[in-house]
């Protein structure tokens, strides 16, 4: 990972714009997302949407990935490669999806539901999405990154999940991941390091319904949770200010 990158008013605006077509991109796809639609047609939505609208998928050819979103069902964790799997009743579904435009990226993930799911799945979703809020209210210039962490691990552990720790937050601007890394969950080596005003950062818990344990398939991509159990993703790129941070990619 990059150096710490401070942007000023007119790079903010311009990482805000890129924000706004990943954040584009997922609303459009949360319209597609039902039984019997292929994960590989929701990447062809979002390609040709980045791109109609001046943009370039983050992801395409990042480390060689070959898709424009990370589609994950139910106990794929992240990097779900999009392939002809028809979604299904009852799936939970974790789109992430990055948007370069104007030499800035947005980066941003989801978890939604297909049709009718669980009261078990519907509470990991909502419970990740308050780790994101958790975290993202400490994110305020003058605060630590471990600041964060300990917020999403604080709601992620009263609700009995487990919290991926191989996969973290990171720095998001000119390079998708750039300095501090942005960790789900606290731990004393993490360095210590302060938040300023014009710091844009992804905040991305990845919360387990079982053990927090992971692994990779074959692809190389796909993480899976060790126990099989289900996993829900939930990623804004913020930016931070002395007062509430700036949620980039959200309406
Ligand atoms: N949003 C992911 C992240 O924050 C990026 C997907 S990895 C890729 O790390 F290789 F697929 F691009
Ligand atoms: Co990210």
């Amino acid at each position: 990972m990059s150096r710490i990158v401070i942007k000023m008013q007119p790079q903010l605006e311009r990482m805000r714009e890129a924000g706004r077509l990943t954040y584009r991109t997922l609303a459009l796809l949360a319209e597609h997302i039902r039984p019997g639609v292929t994960t590989k047609q929701l990447d062809a939505i979002a390609h040709e949407f980045i791109a109609d609208n001046g943009g370039t998928p983050s992801f395409l050819g990042y480390m060689g990935y070959p898709a424009a979103i990370c589609a994950s069902v139910n106990s794929t964790v992240i990097h779900g490669i999009p392939d002809g799997y028809a979604l299904r009743d009852g799936d939970i579904v974790s789109i992430d999806v990055g948007a370069f435009l104007d030499g800035y990226h947005g980066d941003a993930a989801r978890t939604y539901p297909v049709g009718d799911i669980s009261p078990e799945n519907r509470r990991l979703i909502e419970t990740t999405k308050r780790c994101f809020l958790a975290g993202a209210a400490k994110a305020v210039a003058g605060n630590y990154v471990c600041d964060i962490s300990r917020e999403v691990q604080r709601v992620a552990t009263e609700a009995g999940y487990g919290i991926v720790r191989e996969f973290v937050g990171h720095g998001v601007g000119k390079t998708m991941h750039e300095a501090p890394e942005v960790p789900n969950f606290f731990s004393p080596q993490q360095p210590r390091v302060r938040l300023h005003e014009g710091m844009t950062i992804a905040i991305e818990p990845m919360i387990n319904a079982g053990s927090g344990q992971i692994r990779v398939m074959k692809d190389g991509w796909a993480v899976v949770t060790a126990d099989g159990m289900p996993s829900a993703h939930y990623e804004n790129t913020i930016a931070v200010t002395k007062g509430e941070p700036l949620v980039l990619t959200d309406a």
